[in-house]
Protein backbone atom coordinates (compact mmCIF):
# COMPACT_ATOMS: atom_id res chain seq x y z
CA UNK A 1 0.00 0.00 0.00
CA UNK A 2 1.75 3.44 -0.73
CA UNK A 3 -0.74 5.62 0.28
CA UNK A 4 0.75 7.05 3.59
CA UNK A 5 -0.75 6.10 6.81
CA UNK A 6 -0.31 9.72 7.93
CA UNK A 7 -0.40 13.18 6.53
CA UNK A 8 -0.95 16.39 6.86
CA UNK A 9 -4.34 18.36 5.84
CA UNK A 10 -4.61 21.70 4.36
CA UNK A 11 -8.54 22.82 3.86
CA UNK A 12 -9.44 26.08 4.81
CA UNK A 13 -5.71 26.85 5.49
CA UNK A 14 -4.53 30.16 2.92
CA UNK A 15 -1.76 32.13 1.80
CA UNK A 16 0.65 32.35 5.31
CA UNK A 17 -1.62 30.00 7.44
CA UNK A 18 -1.02 27.26 5.20
CA UNK A 19 2.81 27.95 4.34
CA UNK A 20 3.67 28.27 8.21
CA UNK A 21 1.46 25.11 8.81
CA UNK A 22 3.19 23.25 5.89
CA UNK A 23 6.48 24.54 6.67
CA UNK A 24 5.74 23.46 10.41
CA UNK A 25 4.55 19.64 9.09
CA UNK A 26 8.06 19.30 6.96
CA UNK A 27 10.19 20.56 9.38
CA UNK A 28 8.59 17.87 12.30
CA UNK A 29 8.58 15.18 9.82
CA UNK A 30 5.31 14.76 8.24
CA UNK A 31 6.09 13.86 4.32
CA UNK A 32 2.90 13.74 3.09
CA UNK A 33 0.22 16.94 2.10
CA UNK A 34 -3.18 16.71 1.32
CA UNK A 35 -4.28 19.54 -1.02
CA UNK A 36 -7.32 20.34 -3.81
CA UNK A 37 -8.04 22.09 -6.84
CA UNK A 38 -10.47 24.02 -5.01
CA UNK A 39 -8.73 25.05 -1.80
CA UNK A 40 -6.63 27.38 -3.69
CA UNK A 41 -4.12 26.61 -1.80
CA UNK A 42 -1.75 24.73 -4.14
CA UNK A 43 0.61 27.39 -5.05
CA UNK A 44 1.29 28.69 -1.45
CA UNK A 45 1.70 24.92 -0.60
CA UNK A 46 4.05 24.41 -3.83
CA UNK A 47 6.02 27.33 -2.26
CA UNK A 48 6.20 25.89 1.45
CA UNK A 49 7.65 22.68 0.11
CA UNK A 50 10.06 24.34 -1.95
CA UNK A 51 11.19 26.57 1.32
CA UNK A 52 11.20 23.51 3.76
CA UNK A 53 14.28 22.05 2.12
CA UNK A 54 12.98 18.85 1.75
CA UNK A 55 13.36 16.99 -1.36
CA UNK A 56 10.58 16.51 -3.78
CA UNK A 57 11.01 12.86 -3.80
CA UNK A 58 10.52 12.11 -0.16
CA UNK A 59 7.08 14.29 0.17
CA UNK A 60 4.14 12.39 -0.92
CA UNK A 61 1.42 14.83 -2.44
CA UNK A 62 -2.23 14.64 -3.25
CA UNK A 63 -4.70 16.54 -4.99
CA UNK A 64 -7.79 16.72 -5.84
CA UNK A 65 -9.91 17.16 -9.05
CA UNK A 66 -12.32 19.81 -8.64
CA UNK A 67 -16.27 18.81 -10.27
CA UNK A 68 -16.02 21.48 -13.10
CA UNK A 69 -12.83 19.26 -14.39
CA UNK A 70 -13.76 15.90 -14.56
CA UNK A 71 -14.63 15.93 -18.07
CA UNK A 72 -11.83 14.47 -21.02
CA UNK A 73 -11.08 17.39 -22.11
CA UNK A 74 -10.54 19.34 -19.16
CA UNK A 75 -9.28 16.65 -16.58
CA UNK A 76 -5.59 17.11 -17.58
CA UNK A 77 -4.74 20.38 -18.60
CA UNK A 78 -6.33 21.22 -14.89
CA UNK A 79 -3.93 18.81 -13.61
CA UNK A 80 -1.33 20.47 -15.37
CA UNK A 81 -1.94 23.42 -14.15
CA UNK A 82 -2.15 22.01 -10.24
CA UNK A 83 1.22 20.83 -10.96
CA UNK A 84 2.73 23.76 -12.01
CA UNK A 85 1.32 25.87 -9.61
CA UNK A 86 2.80 22.98 -6.78
CA UNK A 87 5.68 23.63 -8.71
CA UNK A 88 6.70 20.17 -9.25
CA UNK A 89 6.69 17.98 -12.00
CA UNK A 90 4.37 15.13 -11.03
CA UNK A 91 2.26 14.76 -7.84
CA UNK A 92 1.57 11.47 -5.77
CA UNK A 93 -2.23 10.99 -5.73
CA UNK A 94 -4.67 12.30 -7.56
CA UNK A 95 -7.95 12.31 -6.36
CA UNK A 96 -11.34 12.70 -8.17
CA UNK A 97 -12.59 15.27 -5.48
CA UNK A 98 -16.33 14.72 -5.14
CA UNK A 99 -19.17 12.32 -7.83
CA UNK A 100 -19.82 14.75 -10.93
CA UNK A 101 -23.22 16.58 -9.61
CA UNK A 102 -26.22 14.69 -11.43
CA UNK A 103 -23.59 12.28 -13.27
CA UNK A 104 -23.01 14.93 -15.48
CA UNK A 105 -19.77 13.30 -16.14
CA UNK A 106 -19.82 9.58 -16.06
CA UNK A 107 -17.49 8.30 -13.55
CA UNK A 108 -15.86 6.08 -16.58
CA UNK A 109 -14.84 9.02 -18.62
CA UNK A 110 -13.18 10.48 -15.20
CA UNK A 111 -11.36 7.31 -14.75
CA UNK A 112 -10.16 6.78 -17.99
CA UNK A 113 -8.69 10.30 -17.91
CA UNK A 114 -7.13 10.16 -14.33
CA UNK A 115 -5.63 6.66 -15.81
CA UNK A 116 -4.10 8.72 -19.05
CA UNK A 117 -2.84 11.73 -16.76
CA UNK A 118 -1.43 8.55 -14.95
CA UNK A 119 0.18 6.60 -17.55
CA UNK A 120 1.82 10.28 -19.16
CA UNK A 121 3.68 10.75 -15.40
CA UNK A 122 1.34 13.51 -14.40
CA UNK A 123 0.64 11.36 -11.39
CA UNK A 124 2.08 8.29 -9.70
CA UNK A 125 -1.55 6.99 -8.27
CA UNK A 126 -5.04 7.59 -8.77
CA UNK A 127 -7.95 7.61 -6.54
CA UNK A 128 -11.59 8.46 -5.73
CA UNK A 129 -13.09 10.81 -2.86
CA UNK A 130 -16.39 11.06 -1.29
CA UNK A 131 -17.83 7.39 -3.38
CA UNK A 132 -20.18 5.49 -2.35
CA UNK A 133 -20.36 1.60 -2.83
CA UNK A 134 -22.09 2.26 -6.17
CA UNK A 135 -19.97 4.69 -7.17
CA UNK A 136 -16.93 2.68 -6.27
CA UNK A 137 -17.85 -0.07 -8.21
CA UNK A 138 -18.23 2.13 -11.21
CA UNK A 139 -14.47 3.12 -10.90
CA UNK A 140 -13.74 -0.28 -10.31
CA UNK A 141 -15.28 -1.26 -13.88
CA UNK A 142 -13.70 1.69 -15.48
CA UNK A 143 -10.55 1.01 -14.79
CA UNK A 144 -9.64 -2.29 -12.95
CA UNK A 145 -9.52 -2.22 -8.32
CA UNK A 146 -5.64 -2.19 -8.78
CA UNK A 147 -5.96 1.51 -10.20
CA UNK A 148 -7.75 2.70 -7.22
CA UNK A 149 -5.02 3.85 -4.61
CA UNK A 150 -8.21 4.92 -2.05
CA UNK A 151 -11.43 6.11 -1.39
CA UNK A 152 -11.07 9.22 0.72
CA UNK A 153 -14.14 9.84 3.03
CA UNK A 154 -15.17 11.39 6.11
CA UNK A 155 -14.74 9.12 8.75
CA UNK A 156 -14.72 9.64 12.61
CA UNK A 157 -15.26 8.06 15.74
CA UNK A 158 -19.21 10.21 15.38
CA UNK A 159 -18.90 8.81 11.42
CA UNK A 160 -17.43 5.24 10.93
CA UNK A 161 -19.15 4.65 7.73
CA UNK A 162 -19.13 0.95 8.46
CA UNK A 163 -21.44 0.02 4.92
CA UNK A 164 -18.61 1.94 2.56
CA UNK A 165 -16.02 1.02 4.56
CA UNK A 166 -16.79 -3.08 4.64
CA UNK A 167 -17.36 -2.97 1.54
CA UNK A 168 -14.10 -1.57 0.05
CA UNK A 169 -12.29 -3.94 2.48
CA UNK A 170 -13.89 -6.72 0.79
CA UNK A 171 -12.78 -5.10 -2.57
CA UNK A 172 -9.28 -4.32 -1.84
CA UNK A 173 -9.67 -0.48 -2.15
CA UNK A 174 -7.77 1.03 0.77
CA UNK A 175 -9.82 4.07 2.70
CA UNK A 176 -7.99 7.28 3.71
CA UNK A 177 -10.43 9.05 6.75
CA UNK A 178 -10.97 12.92 6.53
CA UNK A 179 -12.07 15.17 9.15
CA UNK A 180 -11.05 12.19 11.56
CA UNK A 181 -10.86 14.29 14.69
CA UNK A 182 -14.60 15.73 13.75
CA UNK A 183 -13.35 18.91 13.04
CA UNK A 184 -11.56 18.97 16.66
CA UNK A 185 -15.35 18.10 17.90
CA UNK A 186 -14.44 14.65 19.00
CA UNK A 187 -11.69 15.87 21.17
CA UNK A 188 -14.17 16.69 23.58
CA UNK A 189 -15.68 13.15 23.78
CA UNK A 190 -15.73 11.59 27.19
CA UNK A 191 -14.77 8.29 26.12
CA UNK A 192 -11.65 9.77 24.24
CA UNK A 193 -11.01 11.76 26.82
CA UNK A 194 -11.33 8.36 29.38
CA UNK A 195 -9.07 6.17 27.51
CA UNK A 196 -6.01 9.27 26.89
CA UNK A 197 -5.80 9.75 30.40
CA UNK A 198 -5.61 5.84 30.32
CA UNK A 199 -2.18 6.07 27.98
CA UNK A 200 -0.76 9.43 28.41
CA UNK A 201 -1.97 10.60 25.66
CA UNK A 202 -3.92 13.34 24.09
CA UNK A 203 -7.38 13.01 22.88
CA UNK A 204 -6.69 13.49 19.38
CA UNK A 205 -3.37 10.71 19.36
CA UNK A 206 -6.52 8.63 20.30
CA UNK A 207 -8.41 9.15 18.02
CA UNK A 208 -5.59 8.97 15.19
CA UNK A 209 -4.01 5.88 16.19
CA UNK A 210 -7.72 4.26 16.44
CA UNK A 211 -8.37 5.20 12.64
CA UNK A 212 -4.68 3.96 11.70
CA UNK A 213 -5.05 0.45 13.84
CA UNK A 214 -8.46 0.13 11.47
CA UNK A 215 -5.71 0.34 8.64
CA UNK A 216 -7.19 4.03 7.57
CA UNK A 217 -4.76 6.38 6.29
CA UNK A 218 -5.42 9.93 8.14
CA UNK A 219 -4.49 13.33 7.42
CA UNK A 220 -5.27 15.77 9.92
CA UNK A 221 -4.97 19.62 9.79
CA UNK A 222 -3.27 22.37 12.35
CA UNK A 223 -2.29 25.52 12.09
CA UNK A 224 -0.71 25.25 15.22
CA UNK A 225 2.88 23.60 15.46
CA UNK A 226 2.45 22.18 19.00
CA UNK A 227 -0.45 20.47 18.06
CA UNK A 228 1.18 18.98 14.60
CA UNK A 229 4.06 17.66 16.59
CA UNK A 230 1.64 15.97 19.24
CA UNK A 231 -0.68 14.56 16.22
CA UNK A 232 2.68 13.02 14.50
CA UNK A 233 3.07 10.86 17.57
CA UNK A 234 -0.13 8.77 17.45
CA UNK A 235 1.81 6.70 15.07
CA UNK A 236 3.21 5.82 17.93
CA UNK A 237 0.55 4.91 19.94
CA UNK A 238 -1.17 1.53 20.56
CA UNK A 239 -4.31 0.88 21.76
CA UNK A 240 -5.89 -2.16 23.25
CA UNK A 241 -9.01 -4.00 22.11
CA UNK A 242 -10.61 -2.28 24.88
CA UNK A 243 -10.33 0.96 23.69
CA UNK A 244 -11.02 -0.01 20.21
CA UNK A 245 -13.85 -1.41 21.20
CA UNK A 246 -15.33 1.56 23.30
CA UNK A 247 -14.51 3.97 20.06
CA UNK A 248 -16.48 1.56 18.08
CA UNK A 249 -19.35 2.39 20.40
CA UNK A 250 -19.09 6.10 19.86
CA UNK A 251 -20.62 5.76 16.18
CA UNK A 252 -24.12 8.00 15.69
CA UNK A 253 -23.60 8.29 11.97
CA UNK A 254 -23.18 12.16 12.43
CA UNK A 255 -21.84 13.55 8.82
CA UNK A 256 -19.94 17.03 9.15
CA UNK A 257 -19.44 17.31 5.30
CA UNK A 258 -22.99 17.09 3.30
CA UNK A 259 -23.10 19.99 0.68
CA UNK A 260 -26.03 20.45 -0.77
CA UNK A 261 -26.42 19.64 -4.42
CA UNK A 262 -22.51 18.02 -4.13
CA UNK A 263 -23.23 14.92 -2.22
CA UNK A 264 -24.06 11.78 -3.68
CA UNK A 265 -26.62 9.75 -2.01
CA UNK A 266 -24.48 8.21 1.06
CA UNK A 267 -24.52 4.89 1.79
CA UNK A 268 -25.65 4.91 5.84
N1 LIG B 1 -12.02 14.90 0.34
C1 LIG B 1 -12.78 15.78 0.92
O1 LIG B 1 -13.89 16.10 0.43
C2 LIG B 1 -12.33 16.44 2.18
C3 LIG B 1 -13.26 17.15 2.98
C4 LIG B 1 -12.79 17.72 4.17
C5 LIG B 1 -11.48 17.58 4.52
N2 LIG B 1 -10.59 16.92 3.72
C6 LIG B 1 -9.17 16.79 4.07
O2 LIG B 1 -9.05 16.27 5.39
C7 LIG B 1 -8.24 17.14 6.17
C8 LIG B 1 -8.64 17.04 7.63
O3 LIG B 1 -9.92 17.59 7.85
P1 LIG B 1 -10.13 18.97 8.63
O4 LIG B 1 -8.88 19.75 8.53
O5 LIG B 1 -11.36 19.59 8.07
O6 LIG B 1 -10.52 18.51 10.08
P2 LIG B 1 -9.77 17.70 11.24
O7 LIG B 1 -8.40 17.31 10.83
O8 LIG B 1 -10.74 16.67 11.73
O9 LIG B 1 -9.70 18.79 12.38
C9 LIG B 1 -8.92 19.93 12.26
C10 LIG B 1 -9.28 20.81 13.44
O10 LIG B 1 -8.86 20.17 14.63
C11 LIG B 1 -8.00 21.03 15.37
N3 LIG B 1 -6.89 20.23 15.90
C12 LIG B 1 -6.00 19.48 15.20
N4 LIG B 1 -5.15 18.85 16.03
C13 LIG B 1 -5.52 19.22 17.28
C14 LIG B 1 -5.02 18.91 18.57
N5 LIG B 1 -3.99 18.09 18.72
N6 LIG B 1 -5.63 19.48 19.65
C15 LIG B 1 -6.67 20.30 19.50
N7 LIG B 1 -7.21 20.64 18.30
C16 LIG B 1 -6.62 20.09 17.20
C17 LIG B 1 -7.49 22.07 14.40
O11 LIG B 1 -7.32 23.30 15.09
P3 LIG B 1 -5.88 24.01 15.24
O12 LIG B 1 -5.56 24.57 13.88
O13 LIG B 1 -6.16 25.04 16.27
O14 LIG B 1 -4.90 22.97 15.69
C18 LIG B 1 -8.63 22.16 13.38
O15 LIG B 1 -9.58 23.10 13.81
C19 LIG B 1 -8.49 18.50 5.52
O16 LIG B 1 -7.53 19.46 5.92
C20 LIG B 1 -8.44 18.14 4.07
O17 LIG B 1 -7.10 18.02 3.62
C21 LIG B 1 -11.02 16.32 2.57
Amino acid sequence: MSVPAFGLGTFRLKDDVVITSVKNALDLGYRAIDTAQIYENEAAVGQAIAESGVARKDIYITTKIWTENLGREKLIPSLKESIAKLGTDYVDLTLVHWPSPGNAVRVEETMKALLEAKNMGLTREIGVSNFTIDLMQQAIDAVGVEQIATNQIELSPYLQNRNVTEWAKAHGIHITSYMTLAYGKALQDEVIGRIAEKHQATPAQVILSWAMALGYGVIPSSTKRENLQSNLKATELKLDADDMDAIAALERNERIVNPEGLAPQWDN
